[in-house]
């Protein structure tokens, strides 16, 4: 199987929101994006980066969300109808879960809005194991050739200026069960969340930034023989060894026009073959010449506990 994973596209809506719209949060999210995100994250770039995955014809496309800034439904609605757009696959064969960013509000969780948008890549092959959470029915198991593609949601509303997320009991304890399903045997289970399953060493940036259940994911994640988790949320790719065959892999913001080729939009690739992850690399945008180059994903620092 080939996969290219994308992640944290920040699309913004085409038009402007009321006034009316804009809550405590989203007011202050804006004011974050009006002074720099605007500035950096481009949308010409995101759809660059999908008519570049369409060229390579991978089998399967994975999001690991943040495809909104405010989770505003013209947000989301915009970039469902760009993956339509240019990816031209079918929603069987593209995988989405979302970021904190498309949960931002308490409206936004309610209504179910990001599980409403996109329904159809989130369906499960094993819909009797999901639980239900703010943001839809996950896990969502979708079995395809040698991979088990597992979706989890780390989305949860949270107080103006805090990024974090969990997994929560529900989910983890669903998580375990698919682990051993006979359905999954012979299969490389791919871990879709947002958030990463490692935390930064700073403990106050772990709290505001980071997985508030990462060492209890990590205890169930190492209960398979191996396992990949795939992530965005750092906006910086990255790839690790968290001990018992657990790899952790993050890819960059698909829209971020930045100096350092580690966090330049750019996708990640990912060749497996009988069960296992043989190749990996990522497919980075060069803004001088507008093409696209192959590069290794930095390595992390071992985490271990
Ligand atoms: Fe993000
Ligand atoms: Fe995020």
């Amino acid at each position: 199987m080939k996969i290219a994973h994308l992640s944290d596209l920040h699309v913004l809506g085409e038009a402007p929101e009321p006034w009316t719209a804009y809550t405590n949060k989203r007011f202050t999210g804006w004011v974050n994006l009006a002074l720099r995100r605007h500035a950096t994250h481009k949308h010409e770039v995101v759809q660059a980066l999908c008519r570049e995955i369409a060229r390579q014809r991978p089998d399967h496309v994975v999001i690991t969300g943040d495809f909104s800034n405010l989770a505003f439904s013209g947000e989301l609605v915009r970039a469902r109808e760009l993956l339509e757009r240019e990816l031209e696959m079918s929603p069987a064969d593209v995988s989405v879960v979302p970021g904190n960013h498309d949960l931002y509000t308490r409206g936004s969780a309610r209504t179910q809005r990001f599980a409403g948008i996109f329904s159809g890549y989130m369906t499960s092959d094993l819909p009797d194991l999901a639980t239900a959470h703010a943001s839809g029915p996950f896990p969502f198991v979708r079995l395809r050739g040698d991979v088990a593609i597992i979706g989890l949601s780390s989305a949860t509303p949270r107080p103006p200026m805090i990024a974090s997320g969990s997994i929560g009991r529900p989910q983890r304890d669903a998580l375990a069960r698919v682990l051993g399903r006979g359905e999954l045997r012979g299969r490389l289970p791919m871990v879709l969340m947002h958030h990463p399953p490692h935390n930064p060493a700073s403990k106050v940036r772990a709290a505001t930034n980071g997985l508030y259940d990462a060492p209890a994911m990590r205890a169930v994640l190492r209960q398979a023989e191996r396992a990949v988790v795939l992530h965005g949320h750092l906006h910086q790719r990255m790839a690790g060894e968290l001990g018992a065959g657990l790899r952790s892999i993050g890819a960059t913001s698909a829209s971020l026009l930045h100096d350092d080729d580690d966090r330049r939009a750019g996708f990640n690739v990912y060749e497996t073959s009988g069960g296992a992850l043989v190749r990996e690399h990522a497919v980075v945008l060069d803004v001088a010449t507008g093409r696209f180059h192959e590069r290794a994903i930095p390595s992390l620092p071992a985490v271990s506990g």
